[in-house]
């Protein structure tokens, strides 16, 4: 009896998205359902599915109710249209729900003639994840479609109204993942929300950067993990190549692997990655480093050194541009030391992202050639503010020439001027 309402289920769709399979139609399809239960207006049962659906892709792409539901959409009364002889499921269990969707989601043919780039393996993938195997095993309070897409307003992925969208996704997955009496009974924690809230990820990805990743990104949207990484450990290098590259290939790589630790997460975590610094190597309260290695070993050296190594570049960097600020100020053309000054902090730039060698020669030979430039700049600097004392000791050389022959000129006027009135009271006498 299933598979028989299934497979009229099937032809019924096909039979009611046909009309206007390959373009919507320029009128919207009869719809009996949607008329009706409008009739209900706010019933949050009966009248919101049809309200919301003005605002569904599947209405946008000409289909009706009966896609998902099956039925007559064709037909005014009820009982006709909500006929089970027509295929009609009424709601559908959660548990049906994956497949329900599939139907149309997994026919690469059919959707083809939709959308052509739209990927038909969302079923596929979802079978993977830990919640398409749980459902599988009978758990419905794992996520399905409808949980994430939404039911009756499904967007676009990309639409920014859509409920996996980047930005909006965390609370699509915190819905149930920080709900504490929805989460009871399996044993995992309930804060990836809060955490990733105050990541840098997330900080990043709210001020407009799409680059960062939102839940889903290290997650895979609908399978175990992303593709292309084995595992959601190995997801952080898709982004920061140059630090797996380097870890990779460290002294860390092989007592990493083998006491089981994730590459990345183990000194930065996951959900609330922090912004980093110079405080984080070396011997420091916050360092990393010291959660391990202790006073007199090999690591406790390194971390010092390459602590040392970056306070000084940023330091010598500091200086410099505190003195190329001054001239600046003065009035002076500073933009070709300026430009050595960016260069310098590219390479301490570098040298951050090197620590992840956890060699102590690597970094310093990078800090070295910041070190030259940073140099360069400050001198710069220098014969700029030297340039500047010169120029002032000059001025002041010309306003005392300037002061002189003003005076000058004034005894003259006052010579002359005495001797006119001599004259005049020789004159008068
Ligand atoms: C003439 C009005 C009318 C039409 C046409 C109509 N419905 Fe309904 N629908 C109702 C009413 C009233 C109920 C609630 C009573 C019931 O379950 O029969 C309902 C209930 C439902 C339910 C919930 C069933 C449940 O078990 O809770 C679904 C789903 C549904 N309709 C979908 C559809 C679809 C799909 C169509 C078109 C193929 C459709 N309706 C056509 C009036 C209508
Ligand atoms: C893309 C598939 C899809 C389409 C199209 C669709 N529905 Fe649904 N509908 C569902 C699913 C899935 C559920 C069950 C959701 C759940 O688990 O609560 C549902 C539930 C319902 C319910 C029961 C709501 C409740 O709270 O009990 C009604 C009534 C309903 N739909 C009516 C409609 C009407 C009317 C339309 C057309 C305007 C429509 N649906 C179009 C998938 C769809
Ligand atoms: C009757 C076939 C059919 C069924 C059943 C169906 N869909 Fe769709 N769906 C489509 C079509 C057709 C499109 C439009 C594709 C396009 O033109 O971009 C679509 C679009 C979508 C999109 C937008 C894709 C994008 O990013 O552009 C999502 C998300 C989606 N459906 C989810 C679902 C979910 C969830 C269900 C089950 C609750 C479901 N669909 C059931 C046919 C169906
Ligand atoms: C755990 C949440 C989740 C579940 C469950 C889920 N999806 Fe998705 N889905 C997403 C995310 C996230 C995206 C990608 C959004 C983006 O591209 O930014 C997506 C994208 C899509 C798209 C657009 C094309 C694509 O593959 O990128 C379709 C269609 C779709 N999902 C259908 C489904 C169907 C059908 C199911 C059930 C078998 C399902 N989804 C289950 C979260 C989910
Ligand atoms: C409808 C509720 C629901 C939604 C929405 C949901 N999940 Fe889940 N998720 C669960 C439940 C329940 C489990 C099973 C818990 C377990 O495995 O112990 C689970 C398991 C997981 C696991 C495996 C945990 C583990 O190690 O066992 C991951 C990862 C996960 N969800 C990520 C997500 C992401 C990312 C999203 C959003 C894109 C999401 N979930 C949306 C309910 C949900
Ligand atoms: C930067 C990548 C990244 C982002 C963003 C991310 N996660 Fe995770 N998540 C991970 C990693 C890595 C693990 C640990 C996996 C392991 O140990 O196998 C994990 C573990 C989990 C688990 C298992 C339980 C736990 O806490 O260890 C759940 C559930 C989960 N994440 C849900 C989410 C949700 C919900 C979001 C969005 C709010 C999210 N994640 C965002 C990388 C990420
Ligand atoms: C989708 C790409 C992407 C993935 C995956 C990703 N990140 Fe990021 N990450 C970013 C972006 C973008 C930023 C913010 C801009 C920046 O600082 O580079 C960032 C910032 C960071 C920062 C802070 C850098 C700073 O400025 O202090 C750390 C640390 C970090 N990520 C570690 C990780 C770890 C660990 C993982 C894996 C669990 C991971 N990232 C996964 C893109 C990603
Ligand atoms: C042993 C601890 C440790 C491990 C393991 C580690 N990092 Fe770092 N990471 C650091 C330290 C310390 C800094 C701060 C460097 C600085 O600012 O001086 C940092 C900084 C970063 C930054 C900020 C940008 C930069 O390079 O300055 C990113 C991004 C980053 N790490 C990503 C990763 C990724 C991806 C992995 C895994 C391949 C990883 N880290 C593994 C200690 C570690
Ligand atoms: C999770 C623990 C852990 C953390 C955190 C950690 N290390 Fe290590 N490190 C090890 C282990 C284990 C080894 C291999 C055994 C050894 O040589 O001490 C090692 C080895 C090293 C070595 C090679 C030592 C040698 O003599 O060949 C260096 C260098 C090193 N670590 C530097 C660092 C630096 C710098 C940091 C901080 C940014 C750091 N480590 C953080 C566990 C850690």
């Amino acid at each position: 009896m299933r598979t028989r309402c299934r497979l009229v289920l099937f032809f019924l769709t096909v039979g009611a998205c046909g009309l206007g399979a390959q373009s919507p139609p320029s009128s919207p399809p009869t719809n009996t359902c949607l008329d009706c239960h409008l009739i209900f207006e706010d019933d949050e049962h009966l009248g919101v599915p049809a309200q919301l659906f003005a605002g569904d892709i599947h209405a946008a792409r000409g289909l009706t109710c009966a896609a998902c539901h099956g039925g007559d959409p064709r037909e005014e009364d009820s009982d006709k249209s909500m006929d089970p002889a027509k295929g009609f499921i009424g709601v559908p269990k959660r548990a049906d729900i994956p497949r329900l969707c599939a139907h149309c989601h997994s026919d690469a043919v059919f959707m083809r003639s939709y959308n052509p780039r739209l990927r038909t393996d969302q079923l596929a993938q979802y079978g993977t994840s830990v919640h398409g195997q749980r459902l599988r095993r009978g758990d419905t309070r794992v996520a399905v479609c409808s949980d994430c897409h939404g039911i009756h307003d499904i967007r676009p992925a990309s639409a920014t109204l859509s409920r996996v969208h980047p930005l909006r996704l965390p609370q699509t997955c915190a819905g149930c993942h920080s709900d504490r009496e929805h989460m009871k009974g399996y044993e995992i924690p309930t804060d990836q929300w809060d955490e990733y809230r105050a990541s840098v990820h997330y900080r990043t990805l709210a001020g407009g950067d799409l680059a960062a990743p939102t839940c889903a990104t290290c997650h895979g949207n609908h399978g175990a993990a992303p593709p292309g990484v084995a595992s959601v450990e190995r997801v952080c290098g898709t982004c920061h190549v140059f630090q797996e590259q380097l870890f990779d290939q460290s002294p860390h790589k092989q007592p990493w692997d083998m006491m089981e630790l994730a590459s990345c997460l183990t000194c930065h975590g996951n959900h609330g990655i922090q912004p980093t610094g110079d405080f984080l190597v070396g011997t420091g309260e916050e360092a990393f480093c010291i959660n391990c290695h202790l006073e007199g070993d090999g690591g406790w050296e390194t971390a010092e050194k390459i602590h040392a190594a970056l306070v000084g570049l940023d330091s010598a960097l500091a200086d410099a541009a505190g003195l190329l600020d001054q001239a600046e100020r003065a009035g002076m053309d500073v933009g070709e030391a300026r430009l050595v000054q960016a260069n310098a902090r590219e390479s301490l730039i570098k040298a951050r992202v090197d620590v992840h060698a956890f060699n102590a020669a690597r970094v310093e030979e990078t800090v070295e050639s910041g070190l030259e430039l940073a140099a360069e700049a400050h001198q710069a600097g220098e014969a700029a503010l030297d340039e500047l004392a010169f120029r002032r000791k000059g001025l002041g050389l010309s306003l005392l020439a300037i002061a002189f022959v003003v005076f000058s000129l004034w005894l003259l006027i006052r010579h002359i001027e005495r001797g006119k009135e001599e004259i005049i009271y020789k004159h008068e006498q």
